[in-house]
């Protein structure tokens, strides 16, 4: 946990650009998986982390706009309890670890809001994703469990993620440790990268690496050699030479900072020539869009940038055809890069994807597109410095993808269906670092894991 004054500082900031009224976070409580004792591990609301920074199950925070208070809600452990997990830390200890001098029995909540909706006061919250925390709010603000969404507080979301999406120094450093971690997790990966090998036994060893070090993935992993299933859980496959192997992983630091990357290499150590001409491609398109980011520019641009490096290069492959400023704007790319540049990423790998894309990545600036494609991208306004986003274009070629394009005629003055069959069992290149957008430019985070093809096929070809 950070230092006591970060929190209270984070909830003074934050007080400042409310109005009037409490401000309410539910913290998660333990989630059952197949029987009500036996829970997934718990994670804690990213929310409630960034502002009360405790990491138990069961806690709820209230900041009182006005009165300028913040106090936590919890129950202490009872001597039952403490015979199956031990004991624990009292709350009013726990919450002076974050700057909290008040802390109330949970039960206490109840009455405190209904006494407060009593005398008309506006009760903020954020919008709730899991089930349990909307049924607490149906209980806690008498707000039916369906309707709960649309009570959640427009003003307190947009303060949030302005707040949450500016990255401080000390958040940086804890994305560098999951980025240590991380790194790791990608070089054991491509040394496993050999043919024979099951897809399952590489992500064991890397969450292994995850677990061993008391942390969590940020994500689940995809691992896999149908690189062209841009989220592919399934890790049954055998390696085979020949094959690509594409791995979108990450750790989370102890403190629940994300890092997502993604790498992708052929199996036994060598690039056959079509995919190191793809492999190229999808690097130069990476990099032509980190260097372009700074503050101020839009990310839709940068994405729409790598999406013209992408037709660019496979215009020179002969797979499009035509002039490329305007197979970009049909959005003809996107039968090969059909998702967006990145997305935001700190104490969330899809940082408060939960409060809502239209408040995180668009503004009054920029609109979200409905173009296949650019539709699915989820930022894309202007960058600011302390930004983190993720830059991971890819290149794919999904079956039925391209034979529904080709059957509906659609983009034919761009694409050369005929040469598109040729890649048909090509499968998918993605490459995914995060960036820290800076007052002059943009830096990569972490230490370099190997993306150049020389180093890829070197790591990957070791023992
Ligand atoms: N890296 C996985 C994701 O962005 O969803």
């Amino acid at each position: 946990m950070f230092k006591a004054n970060i929190y209270t500082e984070r909830r003074e900031q934050l007080r400042e650009k409310i109005k009037s009224g409490l401000i309410l976070f539910l913290g998660n409580q333990e989630s059952s998986m197949n029987y009500p004792g036996n829970t997934y591990p718990f994670r804690q609301d990213s929310s409630f982390l960034y502002f009360f920074g405790l990491d138990s199950p069961g806690l709820a925070g209230l900041i009182d706009v006005d009165e300028n208070r913040s106090v936590l809600y919890g129950n202490d452990v009872d001597v039952e309890e403490v015979v199956w997990m031990g004991d624990q830390p009292l709350l009013k200890d726990r919450a002076r670890q974050v700057g909290v001098k008040e802390t109330y029995p949970l039960d206490k909540l109840e009455k405190i809001l209904r006494q407060a909706i009593r005398k008309g006061r506006r009760i903020h919250f954020l919008p709730p994703y899991r089930p349990e925390n909307c049924l607490k709010i149906e209980k806690l603000l008498g707000i039916s469990s369906s309707l709960v969404p649309d009570y959640a507080s427009e003003e307190l979301i947009k303060a949030v993620v302005a707040q949450r999406l500016i990255k401080s120094k000390e958040e940086i450093e804890e994305i560098e440790k999951a980025h240590s971690l991380t790194y790791e997790m990608h070089t054991q990966a491509m040394k496993m990268a050999k043919a024979g090998v099951y897809e399952r036994e590489i992500v064991g060893q890397m969450e292994g690496l995850v677990f061993s070090a008391g942390c969590l993935t940020a994500f689940p992993t995809i691992l896999t050699i149908n690189g062209q299933i841009l989220h592919n859980h399934y890790h049954g496959n055998v390696l085979q030479k020949g094959r690509m192997v594409v791995n979108d992983s990450g750790a989370e630091s102890s403190m629940h900072y994300a890092a997502d990357i993604t790498r992708t290499c052929p199996v036994d150590g060598k690039f056959s020539s079509p995919q190191k001409e793809v492999y190229k491609i999808v690097l130069n398109a990476q990099k032509t869009a980190i260097e372009l980011m700074k503050p101020g520019i839009k990310f839709k641009d940068v994405h729409l940038k790598a999406a013209h490096t992408i037709a660019s290069g496979l215009k020179e492959l002969g797979l499009i055809k035509g002039n490329v400023d305007d197979a970009v704007k049909a959005g003809a790319h996107a039968l090969f890069f059909p998702h967006g540049l990145g997305h935001p990423m700190g104490l969330d790998v899809h940082d408060m994807e939960d409060l809502g894309e239209k408040y995180v990545g668009y503004d009054e600036t920029v609109k979200k597109s409905q173009q296949f494609g650019l539709a699915a991208l989820r930022f894309a306004k202007p960058l600011k410095s302390g930004y983190v986003l993720t830059v991971e274009p890819g290149v794919y070629f999904i079956p039925k993808l391209i034979d529904k394009w080709k059957e509906d005629k659609k983009n034919t003055q761009f694409i050369d269906y005929q040469k598109v069959e040729k890649y048909r069992d090509f499968g998918g290149i993605r490459i995914e670092d995060d960036v820290l957008v800076t007052n002059e430019g943009a830096r990569v985070l972490g230490k370099p894991i190997p993306k150049e093809v020389e180093e890829v096929e070197e790591i990957t070809a070791t023992e």
